[in-house]
């Protein structure tokens, strides 16, 4: 997909960005509701499911060669203490990564090409390139039901990475699931700039928020036992910047 030619994007920037902008600064988060893009969030959703019982699971330490992920989305596990680079946050849950340009996955495609270009507009920045030493992480995090969670944190890994190219640690993601129906208690959250703790759990939302502002996701559906390959749980799309390791 040609991501100059993203026109939900564009009318999305056109239509709120003064908002947007005006909610990041004051409260330190945005939740943007959008018809066009709940209908895309729900194929996309579909078609992340089909993919699941195809997608071997890898271990927390395996490493990704994002090359291939124009053929294949790659899934892996995300569990224990700290992160995947070492941050003092525990975790559990499973994170797919996809291509923005992934054949047969066009929803999927569109929502992650969406968020960056909405993200791109927000900071007048281009389309991040893979010469700049950066990656653009398309990424669906899915949290389980049985345990699924992300303890409170600050985002401070890759705001460092970040720190010379001038550019934001602003979040955008996308709410993929309904809580009542893929699930039933926990979810996400952000700690707003008045203390004040924000559910984020806003089904087929664009959900952004400032990586310095506390966040996190709260034990998914304690009462029963996680399975990695059930239709459930609780989703998000992610498209953060990521810095090339090799
Ligand atoms: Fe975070």
């Amino acid at each position: 997909m040609n991501l100059s030619s993203n026109q939900l994007a564009y009318n999305l920037f056109d239509l709120h960005s003064v908002a947007i902008k005006r909610g990041l600064e004051q409260d330190g988060y945005f939740i943007l509701k959008n018809d066009e893009f709940a209908n895309l969030v729900i194929a996309a959703k579909n078609e992340y499911f089909s993919q699941l019982s195809e997608l071997e699971l890898h271990p927390q330490k395996s490493r990704l060669d994002r090359k291939s992920l124009t053929r294949r989305p790659w899934r892996k596990l995300a569990i224990g203490s700290t992160n995947g680079v070492g941050e003092p946050y525990a975790q559990f849950l499973t994170t797919t990564y996809f291509s923005e340009n992934t054949s047969g996955l066009e929803a999927l495609n569109k929502v992650f090409s969406t968020l960056l270009e909405l993200r791109n507009r927000l900071f007048g920045i281009p389309h991040v390139l893979e010469s700049d030493g950066i990656w653009d992480a398309c990424r669906i995090h899915h949290y389980p039901r049985g345990g699924g969670f992300m303890s409170e944190h600050r985002d401070t890994h890759f705001p460092k990475v970040l720190g010379t190219s001038g550019m934001p640690f602003l979040q955008v993601s996308a709410c993929m699931s309904k809580r009542g129906a893929d699930f039933h208690t926990g979810g996400g959250f952000v700690i707003d700039k008045h203390g004040e703790k924000i559910d984020l759990e806003a089904y087929g939302s664009i959900v952004m928020f400032d990586g310095n502002q506390r966040h996190g996701v709260d034990c998914i559906d304690l009462d029963t036992l996680p399975d990695y390959t059930a239709h459930t749980g609780r989703l998000a799309a992610f498209t953060n910047i990521y810095e090339i390791l090799s």
